[in-house]
């Protein structure tokens, strides 16, 4: 079956620590403790390298994965069984992440010399691949832009099956951070159907136990695939290499491909896997902690709002927009920036944009007047693919580089995005949104036969926005556009589902995050409704899940964006977002679906929760209040903190549901959480709240008003003595409410915040000044 199977007389190498692999202690999988180290990770992660150089991926003593042969495209001919293997060479060396083992593969194909290695670091669980074409390759164009030009690694998909049970997979896939077209499922011939190609994306392994491999492109994201083929001359292959539509290689274009491994589950897994990619490309979370618009309430008008490609009667959007701030500031709505959807500048050919400049029609007064007029609030600006005749370009009489295609265009120029976002600021552009991004991206023949342009065009993009001081906004990126953000720090938000519409599922992110969450990147559930009927909308179509919308937002990190009709926004469950000048009161990490939804999903016979449960949590001076937010589940849920992803909470927990706060238990390990009665018309939302001291017990409720009570953009600090004092922060004039529970009893101290907009609490006292 597998060319590494035990009939192979072969010099088995073992690159990793093979000894300590043997002397393993085997431990039954209930006594499978989830707090393994990183080390203890990587010591039992190995890989295997035979002498006609077949490799195979090992868990403890258990194979994971079995290599097929590689290939490579040269002058129009696939070399795979005429692949010439010509040397395998080992060695050790020390680079910034340690010290490494490195076996080398020199090939032939064709004209083209080929490099490849298999590269593993004491400490660190995860194998690097590597390709290359030495000399460069011509011709090497695949049938389909959806397979690959080479395949290095290359693993059989056969049935697999651990101590645990079955391996199953989740393979993002499709647009909006792998969201639209990720699968779950059982590994194996027939259960593995993933989308692959250029809208394939990061897949994860896993049996269930905690044991996971995440796989993934590490570097030249934009001209990196996978290939998923199953026809019937390769049988099963899930392969890595250079995207199908490159034309030429350049000589020295090295790919590289990772295997990342954790015992600490599917979630764990990719914060393992995004943690070394982020230090590797130096991707700092300065931009996505300071991003304005992550961090602030606005108002949208893309697909899905009131106002999308709608105004009030008789009257142009220049005046709709200023009605709306009109309306917000009458209610006291902080709206703290404005979202100006495709509607506003024009448009050309295949209704690509023209010129990214207000048309007259819309802003008779243009969008400087605009700007000044609503209050100098910030601008997150759409935009997307650029038309064939954009007035940008040269060809088209423009200063700026393009290469102008039938389709779409693609702006190849610094200056052109220097001088875009420097021109936009005039109008207080401060996040770009760029849309249509996998449009843009299959639509332009040079993206897709070039294995530069991709990496260039987005890096542009970015460092233009980074100069201006501006954020950037993904919509409808492929994974392989979301994993280019690791070179883009600027890039801090990515919409992580399809398009919002009335009553929709579309808030169903809890998935999509935990990619968008490795990679550092904010994810969006985009616009919503705050009340359910808005009078003559262009959808008829209502909203009935508005808290569900609102807590959905918020729990994200990402952009909260009620989209409302003048006159209809609900104040009072918005405002449960933010403090009295829209600042997000948010946990400290974006809300991800729990390990076993996804096991459910892909293990059938897992128990988990049939439905919808994520977690997050706001860790406050190290405290650390989870939540577990539960919008739809059929039946009920038992759950564990461990199950919650809650491993590393050390003190001891209570819970309590926000509609039944008096209602507070237990909550460990041998006293679970039991899970039920909670739906989209009336999500649960679980707090996991730290006892703080005991005699008497003390835990902290938080602000019970908003929906994360307990937030450190509200708290600025706990400090647990003698006492419990906290640093709080608001704004002048506005008067907060903290609730503690004192055995079991409530107790609500108020505070009032004045010009220096901090307040110090004592509990002791019950005071706050
Ligand atoms: C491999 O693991 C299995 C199950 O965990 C165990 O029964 C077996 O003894 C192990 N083999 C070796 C060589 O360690
Ligand atoms: C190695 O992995 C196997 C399989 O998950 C597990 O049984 C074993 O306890 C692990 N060993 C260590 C040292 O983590
Ligand atoms: C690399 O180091 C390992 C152990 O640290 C050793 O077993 C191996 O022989 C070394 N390989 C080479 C090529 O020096
Ligand atoms: C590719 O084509 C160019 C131009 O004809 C040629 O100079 C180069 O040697 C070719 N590369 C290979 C690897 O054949
Ligand atoms: C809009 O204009 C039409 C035609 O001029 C007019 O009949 C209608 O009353 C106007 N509606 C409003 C709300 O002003
Ligand atoms: C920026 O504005 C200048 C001056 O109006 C104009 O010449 C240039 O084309 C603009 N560039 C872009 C990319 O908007
Ligand atoms: C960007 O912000 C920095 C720091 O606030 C400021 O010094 C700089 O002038 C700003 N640059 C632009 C182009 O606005
Ligand atoms: C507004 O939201 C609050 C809180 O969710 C709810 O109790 C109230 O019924 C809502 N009001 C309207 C008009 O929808
Ligand atoms: C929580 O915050 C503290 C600093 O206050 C930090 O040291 C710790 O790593 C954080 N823990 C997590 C899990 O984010
Ligand atoms: C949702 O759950 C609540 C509380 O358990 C229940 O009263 C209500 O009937 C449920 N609604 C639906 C539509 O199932």
């Amino acid at each position: 079956m597998s060319p590494s199977g035990a009939g192979v007389a072969a010099m088995r190498t073992c690159v990793k620590f093979c000894l300590l692999v043997l002397l393993s202690v085997t431990t039954s999988l209930s006594d499978r403790h989830p707090k393994r180290s990183t080390e203890d990770d990587a010591n039992n992660f190995s890989v295997h390298v035979e002498k006609n150089g077949a490799y195979s991926l090992r868990v403890g003593n258990k194979t994971w994965l079995y290599s097929a042969p590689p290939f490579f495209n040269s002058d129009g001919v696939t070399y795979k069984e005429n692949l010439k293997l010509k040397s395998i060479q080992t060695a050790n060396g020390t680079d910034a992440f340690g010290k490494f083992e490195i076996f080398s593969f020199s090939y032939q194909a064709g004209v083209s010399e080929i490099g490849a290695s298999i590269k593993t670091y004491e400490g660190h669980p995860f194998v690097l691949f590597s390709q290359v074409y030495l000399n460069g390759a011509n011709n090497t164009r695949a049938a389909n832009v959806n397979y690959a030009i080479s395949g290095f690694p290359s693993f059989l998909v056969e049935d697999m099956e651990t101590d645990a049970g079955v391996v199953g997979y989740l393979a993002y896939g499709g647009m909006m951070c792998g969201d639209t077209e990720k699968k779950m499922g059982i590994f194996s011939p027939d259960g593995f159907k993933i989308t692959s190609g250029l809208a394939g994306g990061p897949v994860a392994l896993f049996d269930g136990s905690g044991d996971t491999l995440v796989i993934s492109p590490a570097n030249r994201f934009m001209a990196a695939s996978n290939w998923h083929s199953d026809n019937s001359e390769d049988g099963h292959l899930l392969q890595y290499g250079i995207m199908g539509g490159v034309t030429t290689v350049p000589a020295n274009t090295v790919m590289e491909f990772i295997v990342y491994y954790s015992s600490g589950g599917i979630n764990r897994a990719f914060e393992g896997w995004g943690s070394y990619l982020r230090q590797a490309y130096q991707r700092t979370d300065y931009y996505v902690r300071n991003d304005f618009t992550n961090n602030y309430l606005g108002y949208w008008t893309d697909n899905g709002a009131y106002y999308y490609y709608n105004t009030e009667q008789n009257k142009t959007y220049q005046q709709t927009m200023l009605d709306v701030k009109a309306y917000a500031d009458q209610v006291n709505i902080p709206y703290r920036y404005w979202q100006y959807d495709s509607w506003w500048y024009y448009k050309g050919v295949g209704s690509g944009v023209k010129t990214w400049w207000a048309r007259p029609d819309v802003f008779p007064d243009g969008f400087q007047y605009l700007y000044n007029k609503i209050g100098h609030l910030p601008a997150t600006a759409h935009n997307r693919y650029w038309s064939s005749d954009t007035t940008y370009a040269k060809e088209n009489g423009g200063k700026y580089n393009f290469v102008v295609g039938p389709m779409v265009s693609v702006p190849d120029d610094q200056s052109f995005w220097d001088d875009l976002f420097r021109n936009s600021s005039s109008w207080g552009l401060y996040t770009y949104e760029q849309d249509w991004l996998n449009k843009e991206f299959s639509g332009s023949e040079a993206l897709l036969s070039d294995v530069d342009l991709g990496a260039r065009w987005l890096n542009q993009m970015a460092d233009g926005a980074r100069k201006n001081n501006m954020s950037v906004q993904y919509c409808m990126a492929n994974s392989r556009h979301i994993m280019q953000a690791l070179e883009n720090s600027v890039v801090t938000q990515a919409r992580a589902s399809d398009d919002y519409s009335p009553g929709s599922a579309q808030w169903k992110i809890g998935i999509s995050s935990i990619f968008a969450y490795a990679m550092g990147i904010a994810p969006f559930k985009d616009d919503f409704w705050s009340t359910t009927v808005q009078p003559n909308n262009p959808y008829h179509d209502t909203e009935p899940h508005t808290e569900l919308q609102l807590a959905a937002s918020v729990l994200s990190t990402g952009p909260v964006a009620p989209s409302d009709m003048i006159g209809h926004t609900n104040v009072t469950l918005l405002m449960r977002c933010c403090n009295a000048e829209g600042l997000i009161l948010k946990p400290s990490k974006p809300a991800t679906a729990i390990d076993d939804q996804i096991y459910m999903k892909a293990l059938s016979d897992r128990p988990g929760p049939d439905g919808e449960v994520w977690s997050t949590y706001s860790n406050v001076s190290g405290l650390m209040f989870g939540i577990i937010f539960v919008p739809e589940i059929t039946g009920q849920h038992s759950i564990t903190p461990h199950k919650a992803g809650f491993s590393q909470m050390t003190k001891t927990l209570m819970v309590y549901e926000q509609h039944t706060v008096t209602e507070m238990s237990a909550f460990a390990e041998e006293s679970p959480l039991l899970i039920s009665g909670c739906n989209t018309s009336r999500p649960c939302i679980y707090h996991a709240t730290p006892v703080l001291k005991q005699n008497p017990t003390v835990v902290l409720l938080g602000e019970l008003s908003k929906l994360v009570p307990v937030s450190p953009q509200r708290i600025i600090s706990i400090d647990v003595g003698d006492d419990i004092t906290m640093k709080l922060q608001g704004v002048p004039d506005e008067s907060i409410d903290i609730t503690f529970s004192v055995d079991s009893r409530l107790q609500t101290i108020g505070c009032a915040f004045g010009s220096s907009r901090m307040a110090t609490l004592q509990l002791n006292a019950r005071k706050c000044a």
